[in-house]
This record gives structure tokens, C-alpha cells and sequence, in this order.
């Protein structure tokens, strides 16, 4: 067993638009810092450093990390956190090489619908390449009814990408459930509750959509407690914003793949009560296909892995793009998780689709058109 001092696991460093986001999860109140070359990122509200909590958060410019390839987390253990003269410890430093995202061809490891199978999913990574980064495409613990059960995605993250690469995180609709649900953003990459988002990895440009619960806010089984539709209706006016700057976005200059991630392949109407929000769809649908043109749609939530393609039978609301269902999970009827394994470069985006006994289910390869 490694020796992390107070640090619960290594740190997740999530991407969410331009920034790292480097989630810290510690045994002790403490306070917590992070270096960066000569740059030092506090983890502090209005100034002041925090300490009543066990899991940091540290804001670090993309390029920073890119450029520097190594960060040190530093903590001090508070002791008592008087008015005055408060005592901390000595302060302790671990230091994380760090490798971005290369251009040309990237590889990622795609876990989706896990489910609570944490360990499974570790083994499934297992049988893949190596990887330069790891996607959480939703449903990674089976509801939020305990905060442990949040906790554990960061024992997965830090168990496969060790603080040395970057997570990209896409909520689920198992993810907003229960108890701590509320609590989810303390675990995932955000800004203000904001969880859907744009980001650049290598010479890959992507759009992070989040559909929240799949079935109508007025279920009976969520109780009074969901408020999606809202949250889907700011998520168009994203959507458009992003294209009336798309210079700065999916046209900005090194961009040479773009994809679209979201847990539920929102162009599918599944059958009721899941036939949700079928005009926010389409439009979400008909703004991506006019204007971004991905080259793949990455999803999960159906537990049926494999390639779709436009007018197959998850196109119902026009379909921009191939959709690759990158996940399923161990329980029940399911038997054996799925895990993907993505790598784009410029010839191809290639899917090789791995269960839980290393066996192939799928090898995807979507060629890409010449520019
Ligand atoms: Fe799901």
C-alpha cells in the first residue's frame, strides 16, 4: 500500500472547459495548495483557505499543466482553527508527473453504467492499451444514496489514471438519486452547478451534454424532486452560443476531430415513460447536425454496447452522428460488464469494446473522410 500521507486517493484531475480541475479527496481537515511550475493554485473561497471539508478542489489554467507536465499538491493537517494563530502541521508534498493529451492520435479508456462495479470496471480497463486519458460517461455509482458510493469514483479514477492524465466526467441519471444527489457536483468537474460543458484534449474538440433523469420531472417516483426541464432549456441556449462562437470552439484552428459526449443518446426516443423531451432533443439534434458536424456521438445508458448508425434504430430525432454505446454494466441479467477503448487519430476513430473476461465484443472503425 502506497503511503499518501492524509491524501485518500491520488487526485482526479477532471477537464471542464478550459481549465483542470483537480479534485483532492483527503482523510483530515486540512489545508491544501497546489504548484504548478512557478504558479501556486490555492484551494480557497473568497481568499480564505478552506479547511472544512475533506475534498479539495484547485482551479488550473489548461496550458499551465500542459506546459509544465508535473504538479505538487501541498497540505498542512489543521490541528485547530482558531481566530487567531490557528495550528497546522508541517506542510506535506506529493508530486505528480502529468502527460496532457497528445495531437495526433489520442487513446482513451470509456467506462459508462458501471453501476456500483468498481472493481470490475478496474479489471475490464485492465485488458485495454495504454490510454491518455479516461472517460466517465454516467452511471458509474448506482444511485447517490450514500456518499461513499460518490467517493468511489475517485478511488476509480485514481486507481486507473493515478493524478497523471485527464478524466472527462458526463453525469448520468442514476447519478442524481438519492440522498447526497444534490451533493453530486462535490465529486465531478463544474462551474456554479453547471455540468454540461466544452473542452479540448490533444487536437480533439468535444460538447459535454448532460440530460439529467430520463423520465418527465413529474414521475412519481422522484417525489417533487426533479427540476430537469430548465436545466435542459439552458443547455439549447449553450448549445447555440457555442455556435455563434464556434471560431473559438469546433472551427478554432488545431481542431481536427469533433465529438459529442452525453451518457443518454438523446437523438433515441426509448419507449414510455422515457420518450422525454422530444422537441429539446430534436433541436439539440438539429443545431449539432447543421452546425458541428461530429465525427461521434459517445453515449451509454441503453447496456446494449455497439455501433449505431444515422437512421438505425436509435435515430429518431435525427441523428448527427455515429453513436457508439460504450457500456454496460454486471448486474443482474447483464452478466458481464463492457468497457471501450477508443483511439483517434487521422485515419480512423477505432472502438475496441472489452467484457469483464477480457473477451471482444466489438471492433468499431469509423473511417474519417479526407479533409
Ligand atoms: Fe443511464
Amino acid at each position: 500500500m502506497e503511503n499518501l500521507g492524509l491524501l485518500q486517493y491520488h487526485p482526479t484531475v477532471y477537464v471542464f472547459d478550459r481549465e483542470y480541475q483537480l479534485l483532492i479527496p483527503m482523510t483530515h481537515s486540512a489545508l491544501c495548495w497546489v504548484q504548478v511550475g512557478d504558479e501556486t493554485y490555492y484551494d480557497h473561497c473568497a481568499g480564505i483557505m478552506r479547511t472544512d471539508t475533506l475534498l479539495h478542489r484547485v482551479y488550473v489554467p489548461q496550458e499551465v499543466l500542459d506546459r509544465a507536465g508535473s504538479y505538487t499538491v501541498h497540505y498542512r493537517k489543521m490541528l485547530e482553527r482558531l481566530p487567531y494563530d490557528p495550528i497546522s502541521e508541517d506542510t506535506v508534498s506529493f508530486t505528480y508527473s502529468f502527460k496532457p493529451v497528445p495531437a495526433k492520435e489520442a487513446r482513451f479508456c470509456h467506462l459508462s453504467d458501471v453501476h456500483d462495479c468498481i472493481d470490475l470496471a478496474i479489471q475490464t480497463a485492465g485488458y485495454m492499451g495504454s490510454y491518455d486519458a479516461l472517460i466517465l460517461n454516467g452511471d458509474i455509482p448506482n444511485h447517490s444514496g450514500e456518499r461513499a458510493f460518490l467517493l468511489e469514483i475517485l478511488r476509480l479514477t485514481s486507481v486507473l489514471t493515478k493524478g497523471g492524465m485527464p478524466v472527462l466526467f458526463s453525469r448520468g441519471n442514476h447519478d442524481t438519486r438519492g440522498y447526497y444527489g444534490e451533493h453530486f457536483g462535490d465529486y465531478c468537474p463544474h462551474r456554479e452547478g453547471r455540468t454540461y460543458f466544452t473542452f479540448r484534449l490533444g487536437d480533439i474538440w468535444g460538447l459535454v451534454l448532460d440530460c439529467g433523469e430520463d423520465k418527465e420531472d413529474t414521475y412519481p417516483a422522484y417525489g417533487h424532486t426533479a427540476a430537469f426541464h430548465p436545466f435542459r432549456e439552458d443547455q439549447t441556449r449553450f448549445i447555440k452560443e457555442i455556435i455563434a462562437h464556434g471560431d473559438q470552439e469546433f472551427d478554432a484552428p488545431g481542431v481536427k476531430h469533433k465529438v459529442v459526449v452525453c451518457h443518454h443518446p438523446f437523438c433515441h426516443v426509448p419507449k414510455a415513460p422515457f420518450d422525454i423531451e422530444q422537441d429539446i432533443y430534436k433541436e439539440w439534434c438539429d443545431l449539432i447536425g447543421a452546425h458541428i458536424q461530429p465525427e461521434v456521438f459517445i453515449a451509454g445508458h441503453t447496456h446494449v454496447p455497439g455501433l449505431f448508425l444515422p437512421g438505425g434504430e436509435l435515430d429518431q430525432l435525427g441523428q448527427f452522428a455515429p453513436v457508439v454505446i460504450g457500456g454496460k454494466p454486471c448486474k443482474k441479467s447483464w452478466k458481464n460488464l463492457e468497457a471501450a477503448y477508443y483511439i483517434i487519430n487521422e485515419e480512423e476513430i477505432a472502438v475496441t469494446i472489452y467484457e469483464d473476461t477480457g473477451k471482444v465484443t466489438h471492433d468499431i472503425h469509423l473511417p474519417m473522410e479526407e479533409a
